[in-house]
């Protein structure tokens, strides 16, 4: 018997998953090359651990759902992920991007883990609500934090130049 909600779950975890991969690939680069913000690098590096607990969690869920978790096709993405990373790094607002693209990047995760738990019910995988509503609140507090500190960032950012241009 076809199970659409269930079927349309299942790929929404696949491209979670390969969402997670890519935001693990960025972070990995962009915390790289935060020695100059060490608070930015610090929270960084704590969702980078967030995320690979996620994608744990993700697999979890789709084994949950009896999909094999080997196949999963993230590489071309996360190539992509590292192209952006670097042809970010020459710049030099580049503390700037990477803050806007942060903050672009946890709201995303936001949508998808919320699109996700509206379909636990009808896809008829309930175990998966617990790890994807985790998953949910980690993205909210780094997308909270993230635009919490635009400002702060940014100033930081604007007294590191003057100091350079002095
Ligand atoms: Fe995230």
């Amino acid at each position: 018997m076809p199970n659409t909600a269930r079927d349309i779950f299942v790929v929404g975890l696949r491209n979670a998953h390969a969402m997670e991969t890519q935001a693990r690939e960025l972070m990995e680069r962009q915390s790289e090359r935060l020695d100059d913000y060490p608070e930015v690098k610090a929270k960084v590096t704590a969702h980078l651990g967030e995320t690979n607990e996620q994608l744990k969690r993700l697999e979890q869920c789709l084994e949950a759902c009896g999909e094999s978790t080997s196949s999963l096709k993230d590489t071309a993405q996360s190539v992509m992920a590292n192209a952006m990373a670097m042809a970010h790094s020459m710049a030099g607002d580049e503390i700037l991007k990477n803050t806007f693209a942060n903050n672009a990047f946890e709201n995303f995760e936001i949508a998808t883990y919320k699109s996700l738990l509206a379909l636990c019910g009808q896809a008829g995988v309930d175990s998966a609500r617990a790890p994807l509503e985790t998953s949910l609140k980690e993205e909210e507090r780094m997308a909270a934090w993230v635009v919490s500190n635009v400002e702060k960032i940014t100033l930081e950012y604007a007294s590191r130049e003057e100091r350079k241009a002095a």
